[in-house]
C-alpha cells in the first residue's frame, strides 16, 4: 500500500445563499429575539470554526503521511526527459512530497530492489532505441536476476509519432519492470513531441493514485492528446549548391526549398523529410526472391540495418550475419541466402524512419523560403564508400521537383529576447541554425551582441556562408566571431580551444546574462565543447570543476543554455 497524500490546494468558490435558503434564514430571523439573534451568530460562528479547523487538521494530516519519497529517473538525449523530470520534481517539492531526481546514467543499479517507488521518464532514439545514458541500466535490467517485487512504477516514454516505433523505450522499460516483479502504478504514458497535454495528465493521474493509496485498485487511463505538431508540405528545391571547395574532404550542400504554401516555421526548427529507396535496390532484392513487384518494400528501410533486424532476418534466411550494420542488399549479395517468400522479409522490417534537418534560414529574412545545410553523410564499408539514405536522397533531389516535408517545431531551441546577448557555438553543419538566427535579428533590428564560433577542417575550403558571415561582421550584426580550421596547421585547433583562448571574455558574457547555444555533432564535438566551457567556468570564477557543471547545467535548467545536437 502506497501511503503518499499530497496537499492540494483547494481555491474556496464563494457562492451566495440559494433563494430558498435565504427565505428559511429570513423566516427564522423574522421571528426571532435580539438574544435568539446573537445565539444565533454564535453557533454560526462556532459552526465555521470547526470547519475552519477541520480543513487545516485534513491539511496536517495529509502531510504528515508523506512517508513515500518518489525516485524520478530519467533517460535522455536531447534534454526533454530531463526538463520534465526537472518539473515534476519541483511540483512535489511544492507539495511537500521530498522527491529526487536522478539521470539514469548516475543512478546506482544494485540498490534497485531496495528502491520501493520510481517514475520512470525515457525518450526513444535511433531506431526505437534507448537514449545512450540509458542502455546500461536497461542491458543490467534485462540480462539480470533481480527482484523488484517491493518496487512500484510508472513510466513516461517520450517519442515522435513520425518514428515507426513509437516511445519504444518506454514500451521495453515499462515491459522488463513487470517481468521482474515490480508493479505498475499507471499504464504506461505515451508522449509525443508536444508533450505538454500528456505530461501534465500523467502527473493528475500520479496524484490521483497517490491520493487513492491503492495503486493496484485505481483505473487511470492517461489522456495520449492527438498529436497536432506536423503538418505535411509540398515544396520544390529551388537552389542547391555545395559549400566546400574542390580540395575539401566535405561535401555539403546549401539547399534552398521554395512552396506554394505559407511555410510555418521559428529560427530553431528543424525541416523532416522521409527519404525514399533507391528503386534499382528494390528491384534487386526483389529479383533475388523470385518478385516482380517491388513495390512492397518501397517505405522499408533497407539501409544500415541494426543488429536486432539482422538476427531477426538471419533466421529466417537461415544464415549468420558477421556485420553490425548492413545493407539488406549487401547481406543478400554476401550470404547468398535461401529464397523465401518477399512478404516474409517485408514484415521484418521497419518502415523508413524520417531524418531531421535544422533550418538554417528566417522566414522572415529569407521571403518564406526554407534553407537548409546538408552535409553528404559519407562512411566506408570495407573497400567500399557509401553515403547516407537521406543526405544523398536530398543531395541528389532534382531540382524543380515535388518534396514532401514536415517542419519539426524545437521550442527548446529558442532565440531569446532582443536585448539579451547570444553566443552561439556552431562548428560544421552546426551553423545552420545560427545563420537562421542571425538572419532573424538582423531583419528585425534586435538590439542583443551575437557572438559565433565556427569551425571546419580548411579555411579556403571548409568555410561555409564565409562571404555572409563577412557582412555580418562588416555591418555589426555579429558582434564576435572565432573560428577554428582543424587542419590548417600541424596541431589540431578545435572550436573549444578558441573558447580556452577567450575565457575571460566568454565568461563575462555568460556572467552579463548571454544565452548559450551549442549545436552540430554530439560526439565527440558536443562532449568536448561542454568541457572547455565547464573548465573555463571554473577558472574565472576560481570555483571546482564540479560547482562550474552545477553553473552549466543551472544556465539549461533556466533555459539560457540550450544545444541541438546529433
Ligand atoms: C535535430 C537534428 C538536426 C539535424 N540537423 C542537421 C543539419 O543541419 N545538417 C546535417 O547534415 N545533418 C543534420 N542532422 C543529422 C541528419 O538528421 C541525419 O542523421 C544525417 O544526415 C545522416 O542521415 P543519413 O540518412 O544520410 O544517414 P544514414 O543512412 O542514417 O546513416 C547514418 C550512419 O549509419 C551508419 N550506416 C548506415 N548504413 C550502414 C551500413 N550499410 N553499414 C555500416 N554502417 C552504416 C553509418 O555510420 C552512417 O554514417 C540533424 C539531426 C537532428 C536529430
Ligand atoms: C535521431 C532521432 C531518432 C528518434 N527515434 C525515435 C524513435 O524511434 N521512436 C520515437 O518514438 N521517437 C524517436 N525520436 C524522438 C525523440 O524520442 C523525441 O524527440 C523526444 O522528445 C526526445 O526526448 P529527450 O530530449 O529526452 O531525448 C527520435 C529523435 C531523434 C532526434
Amino acid at each position: 500500500m502506497l501511503k503518499i497524500l499530497i496537499s492540494i490546494t483547494i481555491k474556496p468558490t464563494i457562492k451566495m445563499l440559494s433563494e430558498t435558503k435565504l427565505a428559511l434564514l429570513h423566516q427564522i430571523i423574522q421571528d426571532a429575539t435580539t438574544e435568539e439573534i446573537i445565539w444565533t451568530k454564535g453557533y454560526l460562528a462556532g459552526c465555521l470554526d470547526k470547519n475552519a479547523n477541520d480543513l487545516s487538521n485534513s491539511n496536517q494530516s495529509l502531510l504528515s503521511n508523506v512517508s513515500v519519497k518518489p525516485l524520478i529517473i530519467y533517460g535522455t538525449e536531447t534534454g526533454n526527459s530531463k526538463k520534465i523530470a526537472i518539473q515534476l520534481l519541483s511540483n512535489f517539492k511544492k507539495n511537500k512530497i521530498q522527491a529526487k531526481a536522478l539521470d539514469v546514467f548516475q543512478f546506482d543499479v544494485a540498490k534497485l530492489e531496495k528502491e520501493t517507488l520510481i517514475l520512470f521518464i525515457i525518450s526513444t532514439q535511433g531506431e526505437g532505441e534507448f537514449p545512450q545514458n540509458a542502455v546500461a541500466f536497461y542491458d543490467y535490467l534485462k540480462s539480470t536476476k533481480i527482484n523488484l517485487n517491493n518496487l512500484s512504477f510508472a513510466v513516461l516514454g517520450l517519442g515522435d509519432t513520425s518514428y515507426p516505433l513509437f516511445c519504444n523505450a518506454g514500451v521495453l522499460l515499462d515491459e522488463v519492470l513487470i517481468e521482474k516483479g515490480a508493479k505498475r502504478l499507471l499504464p504506461l504514458a505515451k508522449a509525443d513531441l508536444d508533450y505538454a497535454d500528456t505530461v501534465i495528465a500523467w502527473e493528475n493521474d500520479l496524484k490521483s493514485v497517490f491520493q487513492n493509496q491503492d495503486p493496484i485498485k485505481t483505473e487511470i487511463k492517461t489522456v495520449v492528446p492527438k498529436s497536432n505538431h506536423k503538418k505535411n508540405y509540398s515544396g520544390q528545391i529551388s537552389h542547391k549548391i555545395v559549400l566546400n571547395d574542390r580540395e575539401s574532404n566535405k561535401e555539403t550542400y546549401h539547399i534552398e526549398i521554395t512552396s506554394n504554401d505559407e511555410i510555418v516555421y521559428e529560427p530553431g526548427d528543424a525541416l523532416g523529410i522521409f527519404p525514399k529507396n533507391n528503386e534499382a535496390e528494390l528491384k534487386a532484392i526483389a529479383v533475388y526472391f523470385d518478385e516482380d513487384n517491388y513495390s512492397v518494400l518501397t517505405d522499408k528501410n533497407i539501409k544500415g540495418l541494426s543488429k536486432k533486424s539482422l538476427e531477426a532476418l538471419s533466421k529466417v534466411l537461415d544464415i549468420v550475419v558477421e556485420e553490425n550494420k548492413a545493407d539488406l542488399l549487401d547481406v543478400i549479395n554476401k550470404y547468398q541466402p535461401k529464397k523465401v517468400k518477399l512478404e516474409e522479409i517485408v514484415a521484418l522490417l521497419h518502415p523508413i524512419a524520417p531524418r531531421l534537418y535544422s533550418i538554417s534560414s528566417s522566414s522572415e529574412a529569407h521571403d518564406g523560403q526554407v534553407h537548409l545545410t546538408v552535409n553528404l553523410n559519407k562512411f566506408k564499408v570495407g573497400a567500399v564508400i557509401k553515403s547516407g539514405l537521406a543526405s544523398h536522397y536530398l543531395a541528389d533531389f532534382p531540382l524543380h521537383t515535388e518534396l514532401e516535408f514536415y517542419i519539426h517545431k524545437n521550442n527548446n531551441f529558442r532565440l531569446p529576447s532582443d536585448e539579451t546577448d547570444i553566443i552561439m557555438i556552431g562548428p560544421g553543419t552546426g551553423i545552420a541554425p545560427f545563420r537562421s538566427f542571425i538572419s532573424q535579428r538582423d531583419v528585425t533590428g534586435a538590439e542583443g551582441k551575437n557572438w559565433l564560433f565556427f569551425g571546419e577542417q580548411h579555411f579556403v575550403s571548409d568555410f561555409y556562408y564565409q562571404t555572409e558571415i563577412q557582412e555580418w561582421i562588416g555591418t555589426g550584426i555579429l558582434t564576435k566571431l572565432d573560428t577554428a580550421f582543424s587542419r590548417d596547421q600541424k596541431e589540431k585547433i578545435y572550436v573549444q580551444d578558441r573558447i580556452r583562448q577567450k575565457a575571460t571574455e566568454f565568461n563575462n558574457w555568460l556572467e552579463n546574462g548571454a544565452s548559450l547555444y551549442l549545436c552540430g555533432q554530439k560526439a565527440p564535438m558536443s562532449i568536448d565543447v561542454e568541457a572547455a566551457i565547464v573548465e573555463v567556468i571554473a577558472a574565472e570564477r576560481n570555483i571546482s570543476k564540479d560547482a562550474a557543471k552545477q553553473v552549466l547545467e543551472d544556465l539549461e535548467a533556466a533555459g539560457k543554455y540550450q544545444k541541438d545536437v546529433y
